[in-house]
């Protein structure tokens, strides 16, 4: 199994890569700075930017499946999944990869926090999502519609606040929106979930909620 991975060099990435390499599979990594890039002697390390849409093809050539942990490292607008998204698409389309599990964001949908209780849904919706998260979410409401729209084999793994801290291998996953109160997440757990995925038709042409 062959797995080309965008963002493997971010807190969740390095995390899909540790698993990947451990459960056997090759891994391609396209990566901005791979002298800083702890996997690169045990990776295909792809030196660029998702940007650029020949890296992010070369990246996927002969691979099986995409998984992507893309992100702006800053809270400003920085459009990284607005720009990369379509060009994975479309590579994915022209070297004939069908599969891909993307890391998004529980801010992605309009009715993502329906389940919560009515205090939380205006205080999550008002003073996160529509303030100092708003390019983020309007990220990754990019990228859900670049998705869904793909006709591609997508999973978009929709999480709340990602946390540093170790995986409890339980966790609520919903097809709908955000679980009632799920207002946080390890990476380890979602890294858990993703690479579950690999094996996986469930969730195949959806996006799904998950969260402690
Ligand atoms: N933080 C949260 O609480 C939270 C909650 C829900 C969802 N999310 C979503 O989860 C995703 C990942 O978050 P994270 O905190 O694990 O990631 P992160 O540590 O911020 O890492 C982002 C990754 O994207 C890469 N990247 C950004 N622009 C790139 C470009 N132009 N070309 C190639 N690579 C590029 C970075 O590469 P470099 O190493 O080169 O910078 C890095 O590998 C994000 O989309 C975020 O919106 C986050």
């Amino acid at each position: 199994m062959k797995i080309a991975t965008f963002g493997a060099s971010g807190a969740t990435g390095r995390l899909l890569t540790e698993r990947c390499l451990a459960a056997g599979y090759e891994v391609v990594a396209l990566v901005r700075r791979p002298a800083e890039f702890v996997y690169a002697g045990r990776v295909r390390v792809v030196e660029g930017s998702a940007f650029d849409a020949e890296a992010v093809r070369l990246t996927m050539e002969g691979a099986d499946v995409v998984l992507s942990a893309l992100g702006a490292r800053s809270l400003r607008k920085e459009d990284v999944l607005e720009r990369a998204v379509p060009l994975i698409v479309s590579a994915m389309k022209e070297v004939g990869v069908q599969r891909i599990i993307a890391l998004g964001s529980a801010g992605a949908l309009d009715d993502s926090l329906k389940k919560q209780p009515a205090w939380r849904r205006w205080f999550v919706q008002k003073m996160v999502y529509n303030t100092f998260l708003k390019w983020a979410v309007a990220s990754q409401a990019s990228q859900w519609k670049m998705l869904s729209g793909s006709g591609l084999d997508w999973t978009m793994v929709m999480p709340p606040l990602l946390l540093n801290k170790p995986g409890r291998g339980t966790f609520r996953v919903d097809g709908e929106a955000l679980p009632r109160n799920g207002a946080r997440i390890s990476r380890e757990d979602v890294a858990d979930f993703m690479i579950a995925q690999i094996g996986s038709a469930e969730w195949v042409g959806k996006g799904v909620y998950i969260a402690w």
